[in-house]
């Protein structure tokens, strides 16, 4: 595999922010339920990533990154939770693998890579929900979280639909 992962901490260039926008369109228009309907407008996406890189740089949020060629082609996010009774939890979100490059083992390297981070920022706990219809179950499960349940029609498909989300969660050794 001819990837590289890093931890993106401030907001980034053009070529980045662009490629940051093209890789959550890619996804959305693949039916993940990422939190958006299509059609999805270039101006919802940069205010989306913007409100991302305001809360990376405000610690609650970090950001992770596999890029092919110099270009991001995958990402994933973990929110960190701030009440003081949580601050060992985090949230998994947005594991996003452009479709081109799926299937090469991206998706797993980058959930190993937030694991790495979490654990460096004290995090022993990650949740996460995703799609009951979605693609990342396999993923998830041989990553080894637990699959909590199901909460049916949590959200809509992108395209219309309520659909089942699924919950899990991973205690991480130290
Ligand atoms: C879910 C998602 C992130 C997986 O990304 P990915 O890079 O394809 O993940 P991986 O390559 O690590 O694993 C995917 C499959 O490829 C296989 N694979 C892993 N490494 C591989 C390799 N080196 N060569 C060939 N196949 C490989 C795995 O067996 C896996 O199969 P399975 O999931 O059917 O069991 C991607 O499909 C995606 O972006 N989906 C849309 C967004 C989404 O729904 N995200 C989750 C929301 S929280």
């Amino acid at each position: 595999m001819n990837f590289s992962i890093e931890t993106l901490s401030t907001t980034p260039s053009g070529t980045d922010f662009a490629d940051l926008g093209a890789l959550l369109r890619d996804s959305v228009e693949s039916g993940a339920s990422v939190g958006f309907m299509l059609p999805l407008t270039d101006a919802e996406l940069a205010s989306y990533w913007k409100s991302v890189f305001d809360d990376v740089t405000s610690g609650q949020r970090l950001l992770l990154v596999a890029r092919d060629a110099g270009r991001i082609v995958a990402s994933v996010q973990l929110a960190l939770a701030v009440k003081p009774n949580a601050r060992h939890r985090a949230e998994l979100q947005k594991l996003l693998v452009l479709r081109p490059q799926r299937g090469r083992g991206l998706g797993g390297a980058l959930m190993r890579a937030a694991e790495t981070a979490a654990r460096a920022d004290r995090r022993s706990l990650i949740v996460l929900d995703t799609s009951a219809s979605g693609n990342a179950l396999g993923l998830y499960a041989r990553c080894g979280y637990t699959r909590v349940g199901v909460i049916p029609r949590y959200a809509n498909d992108p395209d219309g639909p309520l659909i089942d989300t699924v919950i899990y969660y991973k205690e991480l050794t130290p």
